[in-house]
Formats: structure tokens, C-alpha cells, sequence
């Protein structure tokens, strides 16, 4: 059977840093109240010269230059993201024409914070029904843009950033020890829209509007949520926690990730935290965290993966890749 295998990875982040010392100097916060609640110490910020599309173009061509191969080489680009740099056309073509690519397709495809895991599992469709060889996966974000920098309950928890990987179809046997995705697992609950949301929109309000949440609300799900989606996916494979090399999920908080990787029965050993350095980067954060796992040289070929995502929508979703 055809399987969509992990060809290379790459990541970009903003030239500036923003420690939680220097909100405190211009919003009622502290180091001690952020790091308590969610682990995070800076969080990168896009310069008004960095965009979606140049984050995302930056991350695209290291992931190329990690596989080793060119845009030439690629059929499609699928781009998550909630912020992109117009409304329309996608900033996938944006990304497509700064790489110089004229042939194939790009399109953005958005689920908020579980965007990667959404445009993973549809890349690893578009391979398995053979409509695609390769396919450059992003996810990039600039939630600076959208955050309320008078509301202290949201805007010190987002940051901005970029990842990105190729997946190529080769042949696998059909078991779990083939390397590439092995399974997949996406949900989501319009229901709970109005807990996290933007609160403008072309159609709605002819205006770009600010990230709201109901941090308490979102909390109160994001366990369970996280836990349903995995558990499915260990039971369609046989797999299990103990089988689990790294569990890259996605970096909104650190006490939802400890809560999961518990619940798991996932030893912390094997998660990769990239919370406090990246904060909440939305779509961006789960190839934001493999690039720092693949960088360090923990995440080698052959490994077993769990990448895991829960956000706006709401919308979640798991999926077990082997490297
Ligand atoms: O990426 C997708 C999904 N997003 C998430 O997963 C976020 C999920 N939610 C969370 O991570 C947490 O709910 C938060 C980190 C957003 C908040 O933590 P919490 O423990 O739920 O705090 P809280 O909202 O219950 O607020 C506790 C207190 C409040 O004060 P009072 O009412 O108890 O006096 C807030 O006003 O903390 C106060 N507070 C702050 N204090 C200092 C809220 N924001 C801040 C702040 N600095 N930035």
C-alpha cells in the first residue's frame, strides 16, 4: 500500500523574541502568573516586515532543502493557517510563487490550532488515493496580528512562527512498522464556535476582528478531546503509549500537555516541549516543536510519532506517523 513518509522538515520564527518580563512592562502581568499557568517564558513576534506568507516561505525552503530536492519537485502545497496575509487569494499561492513553483496546486486550509494535524491527514489523502507524489505541508501563523493587546487573558498566551514537511508516497507493507502516517483521526464540534473565535470577518463585520477565548471553557474540554482522538488511533493500529517514541502535540499549554501525556500513560520523557520558548503558535506549533525534536537529534528516522491537536472549532485530531 501506498504510505506518506516524512521526507524532511524545517521551521522559521521571527527575528524577535519577547520575554513575559517585557509584557509585564506594558500589560498587568507577571513572569510567575503566565509560566504558572502555561509554561510559556517568550514567545516569538513577526516584525511588520514578516508576514504568513514569508514565515511560511522560509520554513518551506528548509524543509525543501532538508529532503534534499526543489519545488520541481513537489505537486501541491497545502498551507494551515488562521491568519493569513489577505482573505483571499490563499497565502498558499503567495508561498507558491515566492518558491517559484508554476506548476500543481496550493491551497490554505484552516482548522485553527489543530490546522497541521488537518493539512497532514489531507496531504496523506491526496498520496494514498494517488493523486500526489509530494506534497509540501505548512503550518504558519502570525496570531500577533489578530490578539487584543489590551486583553491580558489572551494576548500573552499566542506567538508567531512557521514549520513545514514534505511527505513523498512510497510503498509500505501495510503494518505498523512501515514508516510514513499510519493512521489518522480528525473531529471536530461547531457547537463551541463561541468559546474560542475571531470576532470579525469579511462577511460578518468587513473587518479583521481579534482572537476571544474562553480560556477556562477551552481548558475544560481540551483533555478529553485530546485523549478520544489518540485512543482511537491506538486502537485502529494495535499500537499503544509504551510503543511511542515522541509525543509531539500541539503547545497551547503545558499543564493540558502534562494532563494528556497522563491520562496517556505517555512517559514525559517522550514529549517534546516547545511551549515555553514558541507560546501558542497555532497551527505553526506542531512543525515549530518536530523541527526543534529533528534539530536536537532526539527524532530520528524509524521513530514512532504521535502528533496530537485541539482548537477553535472546536476541532481536534491525532495522528501516528512512523519517521
Ligand atoms: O490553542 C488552542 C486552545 N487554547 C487553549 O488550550 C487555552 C486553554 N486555556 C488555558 O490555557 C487557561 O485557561 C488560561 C491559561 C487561558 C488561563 O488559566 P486559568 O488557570 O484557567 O486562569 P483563569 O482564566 O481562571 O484566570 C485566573 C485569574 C483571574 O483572576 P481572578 O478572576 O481569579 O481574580 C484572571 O483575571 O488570573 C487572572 N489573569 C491574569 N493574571 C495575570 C488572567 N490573565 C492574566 C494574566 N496575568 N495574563
Amino acid at each position: 500500500m501506498i504510505r506518506s513518509v516524512v521526507l524532511g522538515s524545517g521551521a522559521a520564527k521571527p527575528r524577535t523574541v519577547v520575554t513575559n518580563a517585557e509584557l509585564a512592562t506594558k500589560i498587568d502581568t507577571s513572569d510567575e502568573w503566565i509560566q504558572q499557568r502555561t509554561g510559556i517564558k517568550q514567545r516569538y513576534i513577526a516584525e511588520p516586515d514578516e508576514t504568513t506568507a514569508s514565515l511560511g516561505e522560509a520554513a518551506a525552503r528548509a524543509a525543501l532543502a532538508d529532503a534534499g530536492i526543489t519545488v520541481d519537485d513537489i505537486d501541491m502545497i497545502l498551507l494551515a493557517t488562521s491568519t493569513p496575509d489577505n482573505t483571499f487569494p490563499a497565502t498558499a499561492v503567495n508561498i507558491q510563487d515566492r518558491l517559484g513553483m508554476k506548476h500543481g496546486a496550493a491551497f490554505d486550509l484552516q482548522a485553527v490550532c489543530s490546522g497541521f494535524v488537518f493539512a497532514i491527514t489531507t496531504a496523506d489523502n491526496y498520496i494514498k488515493a494517488g493523486r500526489a507524489k509530494r506534497i509540501l505541508v505548512i503550518g504558519a501563523e502570525t496570531f500577533s496580528r489578530i490578539l487584543d493587546w489590551e486583553d491580558r487573558t489572551t494576548c500573552v498566551l499566542f506567538g508567531d512562527g512557521a514549520g513545514a514537511v514534505i511527505l513523498e508516497a512510497q510503498e509500505g507493507v501495510g503494518l505498523s512498522n512501515d514508516r510514513g502516517i499510519l493512521t489518522s483521526h480528525l473531529r471536530s464540534d461547531g457547537s463551541h464556535r463561541d468559546k474560542l473565535y475571531v470576532d470579525g470577518g469579511p462577511s460578518s463585520t468587513q473587518t479583521v476582528g481579534h482572537l476571544r477565548m474562553q480560556g477556562r471553557e477551552v481548558f475544560k474540554h481540551a483533555v478529553a478531546m485530546i485523549t478520544d482522538v489518540i485512543e482511537a488511533a491506538f486502537e485502529e493500529t494495535g499500537l499503544t503509549a509504551e510503543d511511542i517514541d515522541w509525543f509531539i502535540p500541539h503547545q497551547a499549554n503545558r499543564r493540558i500537555i502534562d494532563a494528556s501525556a497522563k491520562k496517556l500513560n505517555i512517559a514525559s520523557e517522550k514529549v517534546v516541549l516547545t511551549v515555553d520558548q514558541h507560546g501558542n503558535t497555532s497551527a505553526a506549533s506542531i512543525p515549530l516543536a518536530i523541527d526543534v525534536a529533528v534539530s536536537d537529534g532526539r527524532l530520528k528516522e524509524g521513530d514512532l510519532v504521535l502528533l496530537e491537536a485541539m482548537g477553535g472549532g472546536f476541532t481536534w485530531g491525532a495522528v501516528l506517523v512512523r519517521w
